[in-house]
């Protein structure tokens, strides 16, 4: 049987990458260059900026994924891009080059869903896994609790009514002075504190046991350091982390939770940017082992963005025949 060859590529915000992937399962090559410097300065992505940078590095970034993968185009059975959601400009830059690579190499185009990704990420490295199993997605711009019915078959169970919670990680931990990217910065001084130092709300939406909410939790810790602030006293930087993040966590744990219990599954994943965070990894194991179900996470160069789980994905449409044509267009809000 012939292997079947990826190129995928991914630049829905500011991470310009790109992966051979073989099989499905196989990671050839796995390029990523980060933006994240550049939007430091600014204290979050700028998408003009991110768009412009993207359009610099992608032929780079792809030149090198197929010389590491020891492949040429010509090798390759298709090629899959992120076409949805994301920033509109970034995507777009990711989408026209695919478009143009696929034509004029003649290989077969086939878009990819972003969280369809992150999710696909757990195949990697796990290569028992196969759904059914449930998935909670959680990165800067989307928390998902998802029933993964097959390859490329979801239903969305839950998600958040405001920030995504990677978003409320990056919003406290600028306000807590540690600055942009949030979410890793928060885990490692969240080490040092304590996480019953104070009580933050957990939050639950009424009648939605499988929705989030984190404004709740991101305005209670501004309105916490704000009244250290007007009373003269100094807040620990450590704790204040630390019990954010266990609030955080104790919600993405419990809805899961129940999610797990209520559909009776015995797989439990996690995905996106968040689930690189080792509090909520390690909370997560507790529960699924007290429940007696297998639990997985990618490491963390796959939990945030990257090309080799969208080449995943990639495959699993591309073997359920899965086409785009060359009018594939960037879909900022691409329903799942
Ligand atoms: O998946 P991702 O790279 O991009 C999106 O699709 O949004 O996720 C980025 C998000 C950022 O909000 C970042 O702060 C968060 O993931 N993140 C973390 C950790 N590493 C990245 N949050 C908590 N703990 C971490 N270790
Ligand atoms: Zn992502």
């Amino acid at each position: 049987k012939k292997d079947i060859l990826i190129l995928a590529i991914e630049s829905s915000c500011d991470e310009t990458a790109a992966a051979v992937v073989r099989n499905g399962r196989e990671i050839l090559s796995n390029i990523i260059y980060s933006q994240i410097d550049l939007h430091t300065l600014y204290g979050g992505v700028v998408p003009e900026i991110a768009s412009r940078k993207h359009i610099e590095k992608i032929n780079q970034v792809i030149e090198k994924a197929l010389a590491e993968a020891g492949v040429s185009l010509q090798d390759i059975d298709a090629v899959g891009v992120t076409y949805g959601p994301g920033l509109v400009g970034a995507l777009l830059v990711g989408v026209a080059e695919a478009k143009a690579i696929a034509y004029a190499a003649g290989k077969p185009l086939v878009g990819v869903h972003h969280i369809e990704g992150h999710i696909a990420a757990n195949f990697i490295e796990h290569r028992e896994l196969e759904p059914p199993f449930l998935c909670l997605v959680v990165s800067g711009g989307h928390t998902h609790l998802v029933r993964v019915r097959d390859y490329g078959k979801f239903d969305i169970l839950g998600r958040t009514r405001d920030d995504a919670a990677g978003e409320a990680f990056d919003k406290v931990a600028r306000a807590i002075g540690l600055g942009y990217p949030g979410g890793p910065k928060i885990d490692k001084v969240a080490k040092e504190g304590n996480p019953d130092a104070v009580q933050f709300p957990r939050a639950h939406v009424e009648d939605a046991p499988y929705d989030f909410s984190f404004s709740g939790v991101k305005s209670a810790v501004l309105n916490y350091i704000n009244g250290c602030k007007m009373k003269g006293e100094s807040f620990r930087q450590a704790d204040v982390a630390a019990s954010f993040q266990k609030a955080v966590t104790d919600v993405l744990v419990g809805n899961a939770m129940h999610a797990v219990e209520e559909f009776g599954v015995d797989k439990f994943a996690i995905a996106g940017g968040v689930a690189a965070n080792s509090a909520l990894r390690q909370a997560m194991a507790q529960a699924c082992e007290e429940r007696g179900i297998k639990f997985y996470y990618p490491s963390p160069i796959y939990c945030t963005d990257n090309a080799a789980m969208i080449g995943v994905a990639a495959y699993y449409e591309y073997i359920n025949g899965t086409r785009h044509g060359w009018d594939l267009n960037a879909v900022p809000n691409l329903r799942l």
